[in-house]
């Protein structure tokens, strides 16, 4: 088979390194990729949400199966007009993809269909959404409704932050549309996990779990990120954990969209906190977790490729139980000087070479670019350094003992990845 991924992230890398192992699979395409996806698969210079492009592409090149990384390309309807032109493609169509591209279809739906989350009330007003903080006081959280690479949340410690976000969402619209509505929700506390099913609608096969680090520093720390790193999987989630994400959380939200005629194919991720009340949706994306799917896919040994393929036709119940490795997987990563503000770019990587001797252990490449044989930086979050451990703690001292090994200028990561696993 020939298959075409579509975006440049670390998760995308992940996900090519991943669909070369499958038996079924001659060549891969990924647009536009990365300088480490160029060393696995064909970079394609076309861009994650030139859709018309993606298009022509795919139907030259003869392309059999679409794997969309990154909710952009979904929330502008790539897949509905792959779908429309008759093209294999996995990831949910628009109208599903709301539930991570709007955050207010996303709590609405969870208030139709009794998914257990925060309390929360929608706002398309500064004035109103600043009285309402007043009268709930904080700690509060304020969300923009779209999207905003992971950046569009802020935990309000004071009354007086929670209104400088309502003011930089609604009036200096630093996420542009996306913050023209925003939500203001109820501060939850727990630890957090991330769940990931793949699921064609009817059937649904739950992937490892995991645990994302969102905040910049240790210790949870400074703002929040895009993901500074994981692990597979998160002891926390027992079986009984498990038991009511599914059940409250995941098949409430697949049936409820379904009873509403959207017909959900593709990754769907809930982002959890573990209350002491129970396991709470703080969100929904539509595609893998950036850098979860770093930490779950070495761990899966069943074909992904089958598995994509028979959700992007219906047939997902054809499939069997998923084989996990059992050791424990670790992802650490690396960023630019100034992430997640304004960053610094085109510093050479160095140590990738000695890392890649390494067994159990692999770089997924994030914001890097290839220039001649060097290897340059290019985006705030550049690497992700990944190690496979018979425990979680081996997992994590491998994978650190790689970082130490990589270097760029201002080369920032946080020294906590995985230390929760260790306690809980
Ligand atoms: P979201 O994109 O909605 O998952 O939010 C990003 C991050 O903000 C989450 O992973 C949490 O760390 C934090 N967060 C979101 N909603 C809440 C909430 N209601 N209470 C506490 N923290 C939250
Ligand atoms: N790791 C968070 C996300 O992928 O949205």
């Amino acid at each position: 088979m020939r298959i075409l991924v579509v975006g440049s992230g670390g998760r995308e890398h992940a996900l090519v390194w991943k669909i070369t192992q499958s038996k079924l699979v001659d060549k891969v395409f990924c647009a536009p990729g990365n300088g480490g996806i160029a060393q696995i698969a064909e970079g394609i210079d076309i861009q994650a949400d030139d859709i018309f492009g993606l298009l022509e592409f795919a139907r030259k090149e003869k392309i059999d199966l679409t794997v969309v990384g990154l909710e952009k390309a979904l929330a502008l309807g790539l897949v509905d007009e792959f779908t429309k032109a008759g093209l294999k493609i996995f990831g949910p169509n628009k109208l599903a993809a709301n539930l991570e591209s709007s955050k207010v279809f996303s709590k609405e739906l969870m208030a139709r269909y009794k998914v257990p989350t925060a309390d929360f009330k929608i706002f398309d007003s500064p004035d109103a959404a600043n009285k309402y903080i007043e009268k709930i006081g904080a700690p509060c959280v304020v969300k923009a409704d779209g999207l905003a690479a992971g950046k569009g949340v802020v935990v309000a410690k004071t009354v007086d932050e929670a209104k400088s976000a309502v003011i930089s969402m609604m009036q200096d619209k630093v996420f542009g549309d996306a913050g023209k509505k925003i939500i203001i929700e109820e501060c939850l506390m727990g630890q957090e996990a991330s769940i990931l099913v793949i699921t064609d609608s009817k059937a649904v096969v739950v992937l490892a779990s995991a645990q994302d680090h969102k905040r910049i520093f240790d210790h949870d720390q400074g703002a929040n990120t895009g993901g500074m790193g994981a692990y597979s999987p998160a002891p926390i989630v027992s079986t009984d954990i498990l038991k009511e994400v599914m059940d409250k959380i995941i098949y409430r939200a697949i049936d409820g969209l379904a009873q509403e005629g959207i017909d959900y194919r593709g990754v769907l991720y809930a982002g959890i906190m573990l209350t002491k009340e129970g396991p709470r949706a703080l969100e929904f994306n539509a595609r893998f977790g950036d850098p979860e799917a770093q930490a779950i896919l070495p761990r899966l040994k069943s074909d992904l490729v089958e598995l994509m393929l028979a959700a992007s036709v219906g047939k997902l119940s054809k499939i069997g139980a998923l084989e996990w490795d059992k050791r424990a997987c670790v992802c650490v990563v690396c960023t630019a000087a100034g992430y997640p503000g304004d960053y610094a770019k085109d510093k050479e990587i160095s140590g990738l070479d000695q890392v890649a001797k390494l067994d159990d252990l692999v770089v997924f490449h994030s914001g890097t670019k290839r220039i001649g044989d060097k290897i340059l930086t290019s985006g705030g979050r550049v690497l992700g350094v990944t190690g496979l451990g018979a425990t979680i703690k081996e997992a994590i001292n491998k994978t650190y003992q790689a970082v130490e090994k990589i270097k760029f200028e201002g080369m920032h990561y946080r020294k906590d990845i995985g230390y929760k696993a260790l306690k809980s």
